[in-house]
């Protein structure tokens, strides 16, 4: 019981954790497969690496932990849709209607977004129910354009506005 409290409380809390949004893509035999996440974060710069974490329960995540590579699409404010269509809404051909190129390792590189990075899996560590997967970044990009948002359970535009002194 104090752990389903904990539970709900630790839920709580970090719905007030402010992050982008992106779409965790990877591919195995050929067949691309992507996830909404929000837990991502730089990890070293020398060498690049960053890190996603991935509930083990996910489809995507075998799709990374066997081909061990994945792609970082961090979305646009405008990409709202996209965030809702790899978030569980659709289940297969989750990629048709959906434009894209690649980059350094195959997986999807989708378009419109404001950035990527590009990896293959370097260390994966449980942690509960999900696997933290670091990644060594193999080529990366940045395009213009204000991040999606995630706060309080709903997406925002993060409109980039410095709060000066
Ligand atoms: C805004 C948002 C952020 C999310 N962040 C994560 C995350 O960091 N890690 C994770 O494992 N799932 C996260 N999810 C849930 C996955 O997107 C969801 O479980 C997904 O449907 C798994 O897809 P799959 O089973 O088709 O691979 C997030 C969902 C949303 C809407």
């Amino acid at each position: 019981m104090i752990e389903a409290d904990l539970r709900d409380r630790f839920k709580r809390v970090m719905r007030r954790h402010p992050t982008g949004v992106t779409v965790v893509t990877s591919l195995r035999d050929g067949e691309p497969r992507g996830m909404t996440l929000s837990a991502f974060t730089s990890v070293s710069a020398d060498p690049p690496m960053v890190l996603v974490c991935v509930n083990r329960e996910a489809r995507s995540y075998l799709y990374i932990s066997t081909s061990r590579i994945f792609c970082v699409n961090m979305l646009a404010a405008g990409q709202r849709e996209l965030a809702e269509r790899f978030s569980g809404r659709i289940r297969d051909r989750q990629f048709e209607g959906v434009a894209y190129g690649t980059d350094a390792t195959g997986a999807p590189v989708i378009e419109g977004t404001i950035g990527h990075f590009d990896c293959e899996v370097e260390h994966e560590h449980h942690a509960g129910s999900h696997s933290i997967f670091v990644g060594r970044v193999l080529a990366c990009a940045s395009r213009g354009g204000n991040p999606l948002g995630y706060y309080e359970g709903g997406f925002h535009d993060f409109i980039a506005q410095s709060v000066g002194t």
